[in-house]
């Protein structure tokens, strides 16, 4: 038999999955590891421990499936975006990665403007100077740490940390380069002029390939660590969002995804560079050769989520323990019994700042409207529907720019709650649906990797013969119409707390 693996090394745990040739997952195995928060704003990972918990996951995984592990024809990586490896000469890690929602580089921002020019950083990047970004981090590194600068002989996003354990090359692929803003994303290349704008040299980074491309094998030592077969193609994968649309099928117009992970993504396929003046959202490449995507990104989507439960639901924590069931169930539950506008509370997601629709590293979260009539079911539906607001706003812009939507696939473990994905239907107007597969980023990097090995033809056939639409959740009228005053209202907030926002950074 042939199968196919891929490995996904998210924000809070690297997952990999093993799939047979026709998607179906045969075995799965997640590792989690911490997230450090040195400061207010910060973002920072180990990438040793996203080694380990690939190659325990592969581990893992070919145990569970008792395959041999000459049977698996390729592996895909994907990976969370834009968080700065530093490598010296001899690949030892020189320091914490500084991750995709780290705002620390404001400044960073203003100096890249500056010496590439708002315009033509737009023209070749796609995209504004963006604090999440990986080019701001290597510049904050070199103003802040000159002694770490200075030792640096490569640069790697946390996928291609991965790929060189596994495979001994310094490679990555469009779809994740697109978000290092030293690419030129229509020409799907590094940019030699950002980079001589910024004093960067190209030698630090890897060789940039297409996200199905083969960009090595397994070296002899990667396959004692992790069990898989000296020799397997690794390909070049993609960045989490790119992946997740292949695993949803987002790889043709007319289809949109709404991730809610840590972050929350509204992804849209386009087949030329769009690009919105504003850069409210990302133009990036698409992991399917000349095709790229626009996305909006909510900063602190699933993660809103995940920092309440984390800090106030023990009960929930310890009764889903004890039922041996899910906690994010019972919180589930409980929001349910709240009403549409959480009995007119709202939230703004804005934990690690916002980037569409404000381009905002200041901002912070905000529960507005709290009375002594809300309980803790009020705050957690307000969590879901603040973070839904949001992804309005990144659909939005999307229809602003004309690009064609006929169908909202949802995705991510947010996209699990039949309750949330009925708030956004009911917030967008339109259907909400999910796929056969839950496995998303993983699913679109083993599809890549199958592209590679010569298992399918294109992605987009091998997309259509294995992703299939399993469930459509329809709008409620009424509810829309109700959300509209919320909607409205939860625009002007931000607006109305801009300048105290930046107050609150300062004090
Ligand atoms: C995308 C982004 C996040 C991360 C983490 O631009 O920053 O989606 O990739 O998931």
């Amino acid at each position: 038999m042939a199968y196919l693996l891929g490995i996904d090394v998210g924000t809070s745990g690297t997952k990999t999955v093993l799939f047979d040739a026709s998607g179906n997952t045969i075995a799965s195995n997640t590792q989690e590891y911490p997230l450090y928060q040195p400061k207010n704003g910060w973002a920072e990972q180990e990438p040793e421990d996203w080694w380990k918990a690939s190659y325990i996951s592969i581990q893992n995984v070919l145990r569970k499936s008792g395959i041999d592990a000459s049977e698996i024809k390729g592996v895909g990586i994907s990976g969370q975006m834009h968080g700065l490896v530093l490598l010296d000469e001899n690949d030892r890690v020189l320091r914490k990665a500084i991750i995709w929602c780290d705002q620390r580089t404001a400044r960073e921002c203003e100096e890249i403007t500056s010496k590439v020019g708002a315009k033509r950083l737009i023209e070749i990047t796609a995209n504004p100077a963006l604090t999440g970004f990986t080019a701001s981090k290597i510049l904050w590194v070199r103003n802040n740490e000159p002694e770490i600068y200075e030792k640096i002989r490569k640069v790697l996003l946390p996928k291609d940390y991965i790929r060189l354990c596994l495979t001994g090359e310094y490679a990555t692929e469009v779809s994740d380069a697109s978000g290092m803003q030293l690419l030129d994303v229509p020409n799907r290349c590094w940019s030699d002029e950002v980079l001589s704008k910024l004093e960067l040299d190209r030698s630090i980074l890897g060789k940039v390939y297409e996200s199905q491309e083969v960009t090595g094998t397994v070296t002899k030592k990667a396959s004692e660590i992790t069990g898989l077969s000296v020799g397997t193609p690794v390909v070049g994968g993609a960045g989490d969002q790119a992946a997740g649309a292949v695993g949803n099928g987002i790889v043709k117009s007319g289809i949109v995804s709404s991730t809610i992970g840590t972050s929350g993504v509204v992804f849209a396929y386009t087949d030329k560079v769009t690009i919105d003046p504003k850069g409210r959202v990302h133009t990036f490449c698409h992991a399917v050769p000349n095709t790229w995507h626009i996305m909006g990104v909510t900063q602190g989507a699933g993660l809103s989520l995940q920092w309440f439960r984390n800090n106030f639901c023990n009960e929930e924590i310890s009764t889903a323990a004890l039922l041996d069931i899910d906690s994010y169930q019972i919180i589930d539950d409980a929001a349910a019994l709240s009403n549409v506008g959480s009995n007119n509370l709202i939230y703004l997601p804005y934990l690690m700042g916002e980037r569409t629709p404000h381009l905002d590293p200041y901002c912070r979260g905000v529960f507005f409207g709290l009375s002594s009539k809300h309980d803790k079911r009020d705050v957690l539906r307000s969590i879901m529907e603040g973070v839904a607001y949001s992804l309005c706003n990144c659909l939005d812009i999307i229809k602003e720019m004309g690009i064609d939507i006929r169908e909202v696939r949802a995705s991510g473990g947010g996209g699990r709650s039949s309750l949330w994905r009925q708030i956004q239907a009911d917030l967008f107007g339109s259907s909400v649906n999910t796929v056969n597969s839950t496995e998303g980023p993983a699913l679109g990097v083993a599809i890549l990797a199958g592209v590679g090995a010569g298992l399918y033809k294109n992605v987009p056939e091998a997309c259509d013969s294995i992703i299939k639409v399993k469930s459509e959740q329809t709008h409620n009228v009424h509810n829309h119409q109700v959300y509209q005053g919320y909607y409205k209202l939860y625009n002007k907030l931000y607006h109305s707390l801009k300048e105290d926002f930046k107050t609150l950074a300062q004090l």
